[in-house]
């Protein structure tokens, strides 16, 4: 198959068709075997940090899966997970009718929760479209929606100012050549032209897009993909577009999926909010703000980003937990928002009461468990030189000594119950050490 025949010269950064080298493609294609982002691919490392500067400073975004799956409200892979026969499916179809602008909702909630941007799914694993596609009739505006549901959510995520992406799955358990793709040569070619055409389309109907995220490239290679043909002509048709990983080339940012993982390279940690993508009408296994500040400030701290989903029903309504979560969330984010957007890499880690982020020699303790009127570091290796509550500048008395640095006069309850933070001037770039104190503190002699 052609597949097989172009991913060995592909591997040593040879196309078939030019006979060109590509050394960089050879090098992150190796990288990603590797299980390394050492992308750029289709693209330059100088272009890819003009690019993303905005989605640095963003830093944190919703995450939206809707589709026929929101209908039935037992999770996106319901359709494969309970062996659904595609003509039974496809009537949800019928059913899918979310209110006009749901959408509005999804977008003022992000805005609120302090979110710069939106991804949300055009099409996931079960193939139908939520934009007007020319390619098939399995596509929201022929169905009951009868409308062009992403022209809906692009036009909301602009009102409220948010920069948006579309989440586009390679992987289609309803296009007949699906899977046979894989081993059939005219369904392969079939099929990657199928991709490429609604790819090319939501490139080209929606004005300026910010991100394409790719979801699972089963059951074929990137060659068999033609990912690098089809990431240049998304590239040229938004120059200023940023790519994840998952056409199986690396190009801008990674995607560790329900973990927060960091890399040299641009990442972004995708989570759910329960356990669930698609709207589950069942889980209650939610995460408390709290949690998702700590997220957020996870990601800020190791330099990545925060994509956090929300899963509506199939009338495009927002489960309310996911609404009270991201309210909390938003009223810390508030005040707050700045330390997100401007922050350096932080090395100071170790707390089991605090997270740490920092912006050049402030370093920002967020304590989100209180523990009254005193809060330590250990190990600190820069002299401090003030303390201020944040963002109300209010001074915090403090003591230094070898090993530690100690606030002290604390209030007995925490000032914000989700994360009170500590604005800490130090005399560098703070830096923790980490075996200092089991190392070198002195022993009692016995
Ligand atoms: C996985 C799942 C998918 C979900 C995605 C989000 O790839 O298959 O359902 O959309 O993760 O990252």
């Amino acid at each position: 198959m052609k597949n097989q025949r172009l991913s060995r010269r592909q591997m040593i950064g040879t196309t078939a068709a030019s006979g060109m080298v590509f050394p960089m493609l050879a090098a992150a294609q190796a990288g990603a075997r590797a299980g390394e982002n050492t992308g750029p691919t289709t693209s330059t490392p100088e272009d890819r940090e003009r690019r993303m500067k905005w989605w640095h400073e963003a830093r944190f975004g919703m995450f939206i899966h809707f589709g026929l799956y929101s209908v039935l409200g037992r999770h996106e892979w319901a359709m494969e997970l309970e062996g659904i026969p595609v003509d039974e499916y496809q009537k949800l179809a019928e059913q899918f009718n979310p209110k006009p602008h749901a959408a509005r909702a999804w977008a003022k909630l992000a805005k609120s929760a302090g979110m710069k941007y939106m991804v949300m799914t055009t099409k996931h694993h079960e193939g139908f479209c939520l934009f007007n596609t020319k390619l098939t009739d399995y596509c929201a505006p022929k169905h009951a929606a009868g409308r062009d549901l992403v022209a809906e959510f692009v036009e909301a995520a602009r009102a409220e100012g948010m920069h948006f992406g579309f989440y586009y799955s390679l992987m289609d358990w309803h296009h007949p050549d699906g899977a046979r793709c894989k081993s059939d040569e005219a369904a392969r070619r079939r099929f990657v032209d199928y991709i490429h055409g609604q790819v090319r389309e939501l490139c080209s109907n929606y004005g300026k897009l910010d991100v394409l995220w790719y979801d699972v490239n089963w059951p074929l290679t990137p060659e068999g993909w033609e990912s690098e043909k089809m990431n240049r002509m998304v590239r040229q048709l938004q120059p200023d577009i940023l790519i994840n990983n998952r056409s199986g080339i690396p190009e801008d940012f990674t995607t560790p999926e329900q973990r927060i993982q960091a890399s040299a390279a641009p990442w972004e940690a995708c989570m759910t909010m329960n356990d669930s993508w698609g709207y589950q009408s069942g889980d209650d296994n939610w995460k408390s703000p709290k949690t998702v500040v700590r997220n957020l400030l996870t990601c800020t701290r190791d330099g990545g980003n925060y994509l956090l989903n929300i899963g509506p029903r199939g009338d495009g309504s927002i489960p309310e937990p996911s609404v009270q979560i991201l309210t909390s969330v938003g009223q810390w984010t508030a005040p707050n928002r700045d330390l997100i957007s401007n922050a350096d890499r932080c090395q100071v880690k170790r707390s089991q009461s605090a997270l740490f982020t920092r912006r050049g020699n402030i370093l920002y303790a967020h304590i989100y468990f209180w523990n009254g009127p005193t809060f330590s570091i250990g190990g600190l290796q820069n002299k401090v030189l003030s303390a201020k509550f944040y963002p109300s500048g209010k001074p915090v008395t403090f003591e230094q000594e070898q090993f530690r640095v100690k606030f002290t006069n604390l209030p007995a309850q925490a000032p914000d119950p989700i994360a009170t933070v500590i604005a800490i001037e130090c005399d560098g770039e703070p830096a923790q050490d980490q075996l200092l104190i089991r190392t070198n503190r002195k022993r009692e002699s016995v």
